[in-house]
C-alpha cells in the first residue's frame, strides 16, 4: 500500500487493498497511467495516483506521458483536455457524471456571440470548460496562470470566460478590463467573508489561503489565493502552525497527511462531481477500458491551438 499509513485507520486500508491490488496489476496489463486531481479523496490520492496536480499539472502531465491510457481521476473537462493534448492516448474516465458547474456554464455559440458584440477583443477561457468552448477561444488558462496568461497578451481589455469571480481576480492582479459571463464553482460560491473572519476569531494566528473561485470579499479576507497546487507549495514554503484551506475538502485531507507539523482546520464543501470517482469505479474503468473520452477531431486540432498556447506561457 503506496502511502496510505498513518492516512487511513488500518482496518480500512486493509478493507480497500484487493481493489488498489487489482487497480496496478490492471495499470501494468494495459500501459495506464493514473492522473489524480488534488480533489481526489485520500484512498485515492495517496494510492493508485501516480501522478497528482492542479488542473494546470495535470494538462503537462499528459502532453508528456508515453502510457497508453489515461485515467482521468477528475472530473469531465479534465479528461478532454487530456485527450486534446494526447489524441494518440486513450483517455478514460471512471464515471461520466463527474461534470463541473462552471463548464456546463457556456457553450461555444454563447462565445461567439460575444465576439460579435465586442469585435477584436481576445477570448481567454478558463480550462473548466467543453472541447467547444476551448476551440472558439484565444487561449486558455487555469487558476494557476491566468494572470500570467493575461498579462502576456498585451491587451487593454479581454473577455475572460466563464468563472466571474476567477475573472475578477485577474483583472485586480492586472488592471487589464475583462468583460465576464456569470458562471460560478458551486463549491467555492458557498464560501463567505464572514465564514473567514469566524476562523481568525475562533484560531487566532490561524492563516486563511484561498482558490480564486472564491466571491471578491472572500478572497479580500485570505492570507494568500492561489490555484490547488499554488495552495500547497503556500503551506510547503511557510509552514504555518495552522491553516485553513478556502478550497474543496479533500485537499486539507490529503495535504495534511503530508505537512504533519501544520494543523488544518477542514472547512468542508464537497464538490459533489468529483466525488463521483471512486477506487471501485477506477478499476471498473480500467477493467472494461471505459468511459473512453473521444473529442471530434476538428474541434478538438482548434481547442488544441488554445490550450497549447497556454503551456507556451512563462509563469
Ligand atoms: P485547480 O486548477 O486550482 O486545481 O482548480 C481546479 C478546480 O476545479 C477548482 O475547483
Ligand atoms: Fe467544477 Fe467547482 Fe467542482 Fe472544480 S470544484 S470541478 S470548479 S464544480
Amino acid at each position: 500500500m503506496r502511502n496510505l499509513a498513518g492516512v487511513l485507520p488500518d482496518v480500512e486500508i486493509a478493507a480497500i487493498a484487493p481493489v488498489i491490488a487489482e487497480i496496478e496489476a490492471l495499470k501494468k496489463e494495459r500501459r495506464a497511467v493514473v492522473l489524480a486531481h488534488n480533489y481526489m479523496t485520500p484512498d485515492i490520492y495517496h494510492s493508485v495516483a501516480d501522478l497528482r496536480g492542479d488542473s494546470l499539472a495535470l494538462a503537462r502531465m499528459a502532453a508528456e506521458t508515453d502510457a497508453e491510457v489515461i485515467v482521468m481521476a477528475g472530473v469531465h473537462f479534465m479528461a478532454e483536455t487530456a485527450k486534446i493534448l494526447s489524441p494518440a492516448r486513450t483517455v478514460l474516465i471512471p464515471d461520466l457524471r463527474a461534470g463541473c458547474s462552471l463548464a456546463e456554464s457556456i457553450t461555444g455559440a454563447d462565445v461567439r456571440l460575444l465576439r460579435q458584440r465586442y469585435p477584436g477583443v481576445p477570448v481567454v477561457t478558463y480550462v473548466n470548460t467543453s472541447a467547444e468552448v476551448k476551440a472558439e477561444s484565444d487561449i486558455c488558462c487555469t487558476s494557476g496562470n491566468a494572470v500570467a496568461v493575461v498579462e502576456s497578451l498585451g491587451s487593454e481589455r479581454v473577455i475572460f470566460l466563464p468563472d466571474q469571480y476567477l475573472g475578477r481576480w485577474v483583472a485586480s492582479q492586472t488592471g487589464v478590463e475583462v468583460i465576464l459571463w456569470n458562471g460560478s464553482c458551486i463549491v467555492h460560491e458557498r464560501f463567505t467573508a464572514e465564514q473567514l473572519r469566524s476562523y481568525r476569531r475562533d484560531h487566532p494566528g490561524i492563516r486563511v489561503i484561498a482558490h480564486p473561485e472564491c466571491p471578491p470579499d472572500v478572497l479580500a479576507e485570505a492570507d494568500f489565493v492561489g490555484s490547488t497546487a499554488g495552495m500547497i507549495s503556500w503551506v510547503d514554503r511557510n509552514r504555518p502552525p495552522r491553516v485553513v484551506m478556502i478550497t474543496e475538502c479533500s485537499m486539507s485531507d490529503n495535504v495534511a497527511a503530508e505537512f504533519r507539523d501544520v494543523e488544518f482546520v477542514r472547512p468542508c464543501n464537497l464538490c459533489p462531481h468529483m466525488k463521483r470517482i471512486t477506487l471501485a469505479g477506477i478499476a471498473d474503468s480500467l477493467r472494461h477500458l471505459r468511459y473512453e473520452v473521444t473529442v471530434p477531431p476538428a474541434v478538438a486540432e482548434r481547442a488544441r491551438r488554445a490550450v497549447t498556447r497556454m503551456l507556451e506561457v512563462k509563469p
